[in-house]
């Protein structure tokens, strides 16, 4: 493999299996995941795209009874060395999920939170990331006048681009987002749609969604999962114009899933 190679990558998976207990649900997967792109992962409610997604920043070592085998390796670095720290991982591999998920504090501490863990005291050095996570996340404008007011008091789509904002308030790398837009109205996907591809500029992001039409506006590749296999994964154009393998054509034009 060439530097080039390497350095395009933040997350080369190698051989990942993973079982809950006996069942086998990932298997033998090997997945480059590129450097300021956005890759997308499609497939069937079950087929493994959740767990794929949680080993990334091993949040899936919440869940009792999971065992791995293979290589996760992050910057060079293979995660699954027992070695690893795992608070720096996280602050480097934000995740958001489906629906936002804000603590039932203020705006302001909710963006705040990750910061504050991090050692981060100064109100003023506190504010100047509050504003900018919500600047980037095109929320200031809409929140700016009650940064003291409940977070769960935003709408659905406000909340969820709270949840992004309190995931870059601590200055990841990469932004894995599980459905973040499923439970949303289409003008807020829209947006969230507009702010994956500014976020792109400076993050890597990985997205899992069951919108076609989503991972092929958002994402550069896409990986088609069936049943906790990686059947194909290539650059998005191609994989909603001429896929290889007929398992993948038939799901995305919906003969089945
Ligand atoms: N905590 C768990 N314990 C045992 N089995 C699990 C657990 N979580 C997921 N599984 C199983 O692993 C497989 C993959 O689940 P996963 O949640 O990754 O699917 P998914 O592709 O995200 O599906 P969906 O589109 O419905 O969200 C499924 O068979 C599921 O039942
Ligand atoms: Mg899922």
């Amino acid at each position: 493999m060439s530097n080039l190679t390497v350095h395009r990558q933040v997350f080369q998976i190698n051989d990942l299996n993973l079982w809950y207990g006996e069942h086998h649900a990932l298997k033998s997967i090997n997945f480059p995941i590129n450097k300021k792109e956005v890759t997308a992962i499609i497939g069937p409610s079950g087929c493994g795209k959740s767990t794929f997604i949680k080993t990334l920043n091993l949040m899936i070592n919440y869940v009792p009874n999971v065992r791995m085998k293979g290589e996760i390796n992050y910057n060079g670095q293979n995660i699954l060395n027992d070695k690893m720290d795992l608070v720096e991982l996280r602050k480097n591999v934000g995740m958001v999920f489906q629906k936002g998920n804000p603590f039932p504090q203020s705006i302001f501490d909710n963006i705040a939170y990750g910061p504050r863990i991090h050692g981060i005291k100064r109100k003023t050095h506190l504010e100047d990331i509050v504003t900018k996570s919500l600047m980037d996340v095109a929320l200031w404008d809409e929140v700016k006048d009650r940064l003291d007011a409940p977070a769960l008091g935003l709408s659905g789509g406000q909340q969820q681009r709270l949840c992004i904002a309190r995931a870059l308030a601590t200055k990841p790398d990469v932004l894995l987002m599980d459905e973040p837009t499923s439970a949303l109205d289409p003008i807020s996907t829209l947006k969230i749609e507009q702010l994956i591809l500014e976020l792109k500029e400076k993050y890597t992001i990985v997205i899992v969604t069951h919108n076609m039409q989503q991972a092929s506006r958002v994402s550069d590749q896409t990986a088609f999962f069936l049943m906790g296999e990686l059947i194909e994964l290539d650059d998005t154009s191609k994989i909603f114009s001429n896929p290889k393998d007929d398992r993948t054509e038939g799901y995305i034009t919906g003969r089945f899933g």
